[in-house]
C-alpha cells in the first residue's frame, strides 16, 4: 500500500524522527547534526535504547533529546518487551522512526504499530549478510564489496523492503574494525540524506519496491 507524509512541513513544527539505539550512536550523532541546522528538514524527537549507560544514551541528552530506557531484562517475556518499546515510541510521536544500531527484534505489537514508518541501517549490501554480525560475516565470505543498506521493517532478520544502499570496497588487510569504521562513515550520509527524502518528500511500496520520491 503505498505510504507518504506531508511535504514541505513548517519550520516551526518538523517532522518528528524516533531513533532507537543500542550501542555508541554514531548514526544517531548524524541524525542529531542534521536535525541542529538551522533549516533542518526534521527534528530528533526521542532516543529510546533497549540498554541503559550506552554512548547513545549520552549523545541525545547532549543535544536536549529525551530518551528513554526499554530493557529486555525488566519484562516477563518478548511481547512485554515489545509492548514496553511500542509505549515507550508512541510517547515521542514519531513520523518516522530510525533503528539506529537497534540490535533487538522488534514483534507483531511494535510492528501493527510503527511497522509501516520505521527503517532499519545495517552495514552490508542486502539481502547478503543479514543479522548482528553483518561485516564480520561478510569479511569471512571474502567479498571485495561491501556496504551500507537502509530498509523498512518487517516481521523477518533484515528482510523488509530496500529503501537504498550505498557500496563500500573491502581493501585487503581491512579487518572487522576497519572495515566496520568505514561502513558508518557511509551509512552516516545514507541514512541522513534517506531520512530527510523520506519525511519531506515521502515514499511509496509496492511489495518489495520502495520509491521515495
Ligand atoms: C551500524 O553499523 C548499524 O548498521 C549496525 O550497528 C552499527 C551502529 O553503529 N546495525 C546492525 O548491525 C543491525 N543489524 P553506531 O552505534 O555507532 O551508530
Amino acid at each position: 500500500m503505498p505510504t507518504s507524509l506531508p511535504t514541505t512541513p513548517p519550520t516551526t513544527d518538523r517532522p518528528r524522527v524516533v531513533v532507537l539505539v543500542s550501542g555508541s550512536g554514531t548514526l544517531l550523532q548524524a541524525l542529531l547534526d542534521a536535525a541542529a541546522a538551522p533549516d533542518a528538514p526534521f527534528r530528533v524527537a526521542g532516543v529510546v535504547s533497549d540498554r541503559d549507560g550506552v554512548a547513545a544514551l549520552d549523545r541525545a541528552r547532549a543535544a536536549g533529546v529525551p530518551t528513554a530506557v526499554v530493557a529486555l531484562r525488566d519484562f516477563p517475556d518478548r511481547a512485554g518487551f515489545d509492548a514496553g518499546v511500542t509505549r515507550a515510541v508512541e510517547v515521542f510521536s514519531p513520523d518516522l522512526v530510525v533503528l539506529a544500531g537497534f540490535m533487538k527484534i522488534l514483534g507483531t505489537a511494535y510492528l501493527v504499530r510503527f511497522g509501516a514508518r520505521t527503517v532499519n541501517t545495517h552495514p552490508a549490501l542486502l539481502p547478503a549478510f543479514p543479522g548482528a554480525h553483518g561485516v564480520r560475516d561478510a569479511l569471512a565470505h571474502g567479498v571485495k564489496v561491501t556496504g551500507s543498506t537502509v530498509i523498512l521493517v518487517d516481521d523477518g532478520v533484515d528482510s523488509g523492503p530496500i529503501v537504498a544502499q550505498r557500496a563500500v570496497d573491502v581493501l585487503d588487510g581491512d579487518d572487522e574494525a576497519t572495515l566496520h569504521e568505514r561502513i558508518k562513515g557511509v551509512e552516516r550520509e545514507l541514512l541522513v540524506d534517506v531520512v530527510t527524502r523520506m519525511v519531506t518528500a515521502g515514499w511509496t511500496t509496492q511489495g518489495r519496491h520502495v520509491r521515495l520520491r
